[in-house]
């Protein structure tokens, strides 16, 4: 079974690792590759896909760009308006985002509680998008603060969510008054001093997740541990994605602590 990755670039990559690693364990043999793909070549690599793969994952910055180029899509992918897996039925190429429900297998696991949660969004990039309809989805109540209000403003109108903003005075009451707080910004991962919110600002009681994995300890859960908050990494999220993609490939569910050591060996 040929499995793969399309993305540009791809030195970071955790997934090779993990997809390997359950393929072995089940015996099911068969790969799973990187495929590097600069946006110029995504329609052959596309094709070659269509010819000689199962199925792949997809990532950074081919989520939306594949979409025209898949047959048909699952319920989440066309409502998200983003697609990180591709299923290939017999040259019928299916397109599915495991990453809204892989987001919330990673809340279920840890124990912590979404359904009906105050939720507030950092961040309204392509990952903000996947979670806010995945918690919205699941009976939160999901406001988002971002940079830029005009993308918070589409994520609101798109799929009627709370309140969005993008001052920092709003930001300060809207995150402690937050049972569920989600850091999906870039903040963390560029600059490891940085912290998308300041720890004055949190919520007495409640949980912080980053969707952060490299690193996995960022500024904002060490401050948010310290102040007696839950905290949840990225790692979760990543493998709960990945395993689920799994599942659609091969029909087996795969060995989920196989994925994580690989993950975390692959991370150092
Ligand atoms: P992804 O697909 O991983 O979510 P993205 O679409 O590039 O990545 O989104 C990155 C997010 O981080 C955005 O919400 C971005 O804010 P803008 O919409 O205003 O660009 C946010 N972000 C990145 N750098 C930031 C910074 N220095 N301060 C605040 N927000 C930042």
């Amino acid at each position: 079974m040929r499995l793969g990755l399309i993305g540009y670039p791809l030195s970071h990559t955790l997934s090779p690792a993990m997809h390997t690693a359950a393929l072995r364990t089940l015996g099911l043999g068969g790969s799973y590759v990187a495929l590097e793909t600069p946006g110029e070549t995504l329609a052959q690599r596309v094709e070659e896909v269509r010819r000689e793969y199962r199925g792949v994952n997809v990532t950074v910055p081919h989520k939306e760009a594949v979409m025209p180029y898949l047959d048909s899509l699952s319920p989440e992918a066309r409502s998200i308006g983003a697609v990180n897996t591709i299923v290939n039925h017999a040259g019928r190429l299916e397109g599915h985002n495991t990453d809204a429900p892989g987001f919330l297998k990673g809340l279920e696991e840890a124990g912590i509680e979404y359904r009906g949660a105050k939720v507030l969004i950092l961040g309204a990039g392509g990952a903000a998008r996947a979670i806010a309809w995945a918690l919205k989805q699941a009976g939160a109540q999901v406001r988002v603060a971002n940079r830029t209000l005009q993308r918070a403003a589409q994520l609101q109108r798109e799929f009627g969510l709370g309140e969005v903003t993008d001052d920092e005075w709003v930001l300060a009451g809207m995150a402690r008054s937050s049972d569920l707080i989600v850091n999906t910004t870039t903040v963390g991962l560029k600059d490891p001093a940085s912290t998308p919110l300041r720890a004055e600002w949190f919520p007495e009681k409640g949980t912080v997740v980053d969707i952060v994995y490299d690193p996995l300890e960022t500024r904002l859960l060490r401050e948010a541990r310290a102040a007696g908050l839950k905290t949840l990494d990225g790692l979760p999220m990543l493998v709960w994605q990945g395993a689920l993609a799994f599942e659609l490939w091969t029909g087996v569910r795969p060995p989920i602590g196989v994925m994580y050591q690989a993950a975390q060996e692959t991370l150092g």
